[in-house]
């Protein structure tokens, strides 16, 4: 056994909404850390940029698409997995929808229809097909990408703060009951950080400056500072850690 507790040598790892931002950071250090990683998103391009640089850095990846609101790719996804490599040993959930921004009472149905489906219908079964492959192998691990708008809600982001807050539920009930097959469920729960799906926050000003009156460290992260948590909690470093939510938030949730 390796006495490097972030070893992930022979662990297959398949991360969502890996072709940018949080995600492609979290792929490439699983990669960097031993994983073969599959990187996932609904458009293949972007996925495969990313595997294009995990191997040019003598990693080992492959890029396979899945939109995770669309339940027969995400059944077949798994079956590829299965067939090709005959476990799972990690899964990041990652990829979420955050369509609608404005008050909570205008919320029109496609919207709404659209967050759950991504972020709650898609985190839930992602877990559980992924966690029954898991199973079959003897464990794995789970990490679910949630967010501090589901402990203390965004402005005008209410819809997306009610999915975030199921999905730190869901990593506690997953967490309890599938510690028996030795798979831990922990939650990330990203601050605002600057990629493409917080543009709208990150390039306004005015936002901005209102957000950072609450966050201590006075600047938002880069996606990179959220793999290293998510590394932490794949691997043997965190192997008593289950059901927990690690706030990445430059002291947010100090509050
Ligand atoms: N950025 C922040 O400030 C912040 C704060 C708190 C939490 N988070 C959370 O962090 C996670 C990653 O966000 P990010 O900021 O890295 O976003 P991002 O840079 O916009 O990347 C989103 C990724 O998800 C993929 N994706 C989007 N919808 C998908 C779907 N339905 N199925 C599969 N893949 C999908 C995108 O690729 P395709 O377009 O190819 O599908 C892309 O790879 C999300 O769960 C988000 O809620 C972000």
């Amino acid at each position: 056994m390796s006495t490097n507790l972030f070893d992930l040598t022979g662990k297959v790892a398949l991360v969502t909404g890996a072709s940018r931002g949080i995600g492609e950071h979290i792929a490439k250090l699983l990669a960097e850390n031993g994983a073969h990683v599959i990187v996932s998103s609904r458009k293949i391009d972007g996925c495969q940029a990313v595997v294009d640089q995990i191997i040019a850095a003598g990693g080992s990846a492959q890029a396979i698409a899945c939109h995770i609101g669309e339940m027969e790719q995400i059944e077949s996804i798994f079956k590829q997995i299965s067939t090709e490599h005959g476990k799972l040993d990690i899964l990041v959930n990652n990829a979420a929808a955050n369509p609608y921004f404005g008050h909570v009472l205008d919320t029109d149905l496609l919207a709404f229809q659209k967050t759950v489906d991504v972020n709650i219908r898609g985190y839930f079964f992602m877990s559980t097909i992924g966690a029954k492959l898991m199973k079959e192998n003897g464990g794995g691990a789970i990490v679910n990408v949630a967010s501090i708008n589901g402990i203390i809600p965004g402005d005008y982001q209410g819809i997306y703060s009610i999915t975030k807050a199921a999905v730190i539920s869901m990593t506690k009930t997953f967490a309890k009951e599938c510690a028996q097959f030795n798979i831990r469920v922990n939650a990330l729960l990203p601050g605002g950080t600057d990629t493409k799906f917080a543009s709208t926050l990150v390039n306004n000003p005015k936002i901005l400056e209102q957000l950072m009156h609450h966050v201590p460290m006075k600047r938002v992260a880069q996606p990179e500072e959220m793999a290293g948590t998510v590394l932490y909690l794949v691997s043997n470093a965190s192997s008593y850690t289950t059901g927990t939510a690690i706030n990445v938030d430059g002291g947010y949730l100090i509050g």
